[in-house]
C-alpha cells in the first residue's frame, strides 16, 4: 500500500516530456486556403494554429515535440526550424522586436521529431506512428484544431493532475452533435478526475452513452501502444484513437477531466472565426480599435 502510494506521488511529479501533434490531416473543410498550406498553419490573428499547440505543451512541460506529418505539411516543418536569411534582414532594419518575436517560435530546449504518416488511416494509426519517439513514458496527444483559451494551459491542467491512469480532456456538448467526438461515460470521481467507463468514437445521438465530448487533448500511458498495434478499423473505416483507449481501460484506469477554459473549434469554420474575433478583441496592439470596429459594426453603422 505504501509503495503504491509512493508510486503515485512519483507519478504526480514526473515531467511529461513528449507531446504528439497528429497534424497529417488536409484539412478539407477549408479548401482552397489548404490546398498547398497545411490547416495547421491557419493564424489565429498573428499566430499559426500550430504554434498556439506547440506553447501549450511548452507550458505543461514538454520539451521534445513529435509531429506526425503527411504531404503538403512542409510549413509546419519550416516554421519552427530557423530562417537565418529573415533574421539578418531583420538586424539589418533594426527591427529587434520582430526578431525577438520570431527567435522565441521556438526555445532552444525545445526539439522537433518529425513522422510521416504514410496513408490516412485516422488519428490512432497518427498516434501509433509516434511510438518509435515516444519511449516507454506518458506523453501528450494535441489536436491543432481545438484551440483552448485558458489561464493556465489545458495540457498543464491535466499533467498537474495526473496520478495513476491516462486522462482525456472533455466538455458537454449539444445532444444532437454526439456524432462529431469520441463521448465519454464517466462514474466514480477521483480528485478533479472522472473514471471513464464506456468511451465511444462519434455515436448518433440516440445511441449517445452521455454528452460529454472527448476535445483534443490527452495524456496517455504508453500502454496505449499495445492497444493501437492491434485494433483494426473502426469508425469510418479509421484506426480510432478511442478505440485503442476503449481497450486500455481492461488495463488500467482511464479518466476524464473537465477542464478550465474556453475551446474553440477552429476545424470549423465558424469556430475558427470565433476565435479570431475573440483573440484579437485580447490582442495588446488590437484590442482598442478593433473592439471599437465591431461595436460600430453591431450598431449597422
Ligand atoms: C477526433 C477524435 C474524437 C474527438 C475529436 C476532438 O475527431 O477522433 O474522438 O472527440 O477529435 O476534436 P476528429 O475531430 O478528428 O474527427
Amino acid at each position: 500500500m505504501a509503495a503504491q502510494k509512493n508510486a503515485q506521488k512519483h507519478a504526480k511529479k514526473t515531467r511529461i516530456d513528449v507531446a504528439v501533434f497528429p497534424v497529417a490531416g488536409r484539412g478539407t473543410r477549408f479548401l482552397p486556403a489548404t490546398k498547398a498550406s497545411p490547416k495547421e498553419m491557419l493564424p489565429i490573428v498573428d499566430k499559426p494554429l500550430i504554434q498556439y499547440a506547440v506553447e501549450e505543451a511548452l507550458e505543461a512541460g514538454a520539451r521534445r515535440l513529435v509531429f506526425i506529418t503527411g504531404s503538403s505539411k512542409r510549413a509546419i516543418e519550416d516554421h519552427f526550424d530557423t530562417d537565418g536569411e529573415l533574421e539578418n534582414l531583420l538586424l539589418k532594419q533594426g527591427k529587434s522586436d520582430l526578431l525577438k518575436t520570431l527567435r522565441s517560435v521556438l526555445p532552444s530546449y525545445a526539439s522537433c521529431i518529425y513522422i510521416r504518416q504514410p496513408a490516412p488511416l485516422g488519428l490512432g494509426h497518427a498516434v501509433l506512428c509516434a511510438k518509435p519517439a515516444v519511449g516507454d513514458a506518458p506523453f501528450f496527444v494535441h489536436l491543432a484544431d481545438d484551440l483552448i483559451d485558458a489561464e493556465t494551459s489545458c495540457l498543464k491542467q491535466m499533467a498537474d493532475r495526473f496520478d495513476d491512469g491516462s486522462v482525456i480532456a472533455v466538455q458537454t456538448v449539444p445532444h444532437s452533435q454526439t456524432d462529431k467526438y469520441g463521448i465519454v461515460k464517466t462514474g466514480a470521481k477521483h480528485g478533479d478526475l472522472l473514471r471513464v467507463e464506456t468511451i465511444v468514437e462519434k455515436p448518433k445521438p440516440d445511441k449517445a452513452p452521455s454528452n460529454l465530448a472527448v476535445v483534443g487533448r490527452y495524456l496517455l500511458t504508453p500502454r496505449v501502444f499495445d492497444h493501437l498495434e492491434k485494433i483494426g478499423e473502426g469508425a469510418g473505416g479509421e484506426i480510432q484513437l478511442t478505440d485503442g483507449i476503449a481497450r486500455l481501460m481492461g488495463d488500467e484506469p482511464v479518466y476524464a477531466y473537465r477542464f478550465e477554459g474556453k475551446r474553440f473549434d477552429c476545424g470549423s469554420k465558424l469556430g475558427y472565426l470565433q476565435a479570431n474575433v475573440e483573440y484579437a478583441l485580447k490582442h495588446p496592439e488590437l484590442a482598442g480599435p478593433f473592439k471599437a470596429y465591431v461595436r460600430k459594426l453591431a450598431q449597422g453603422e
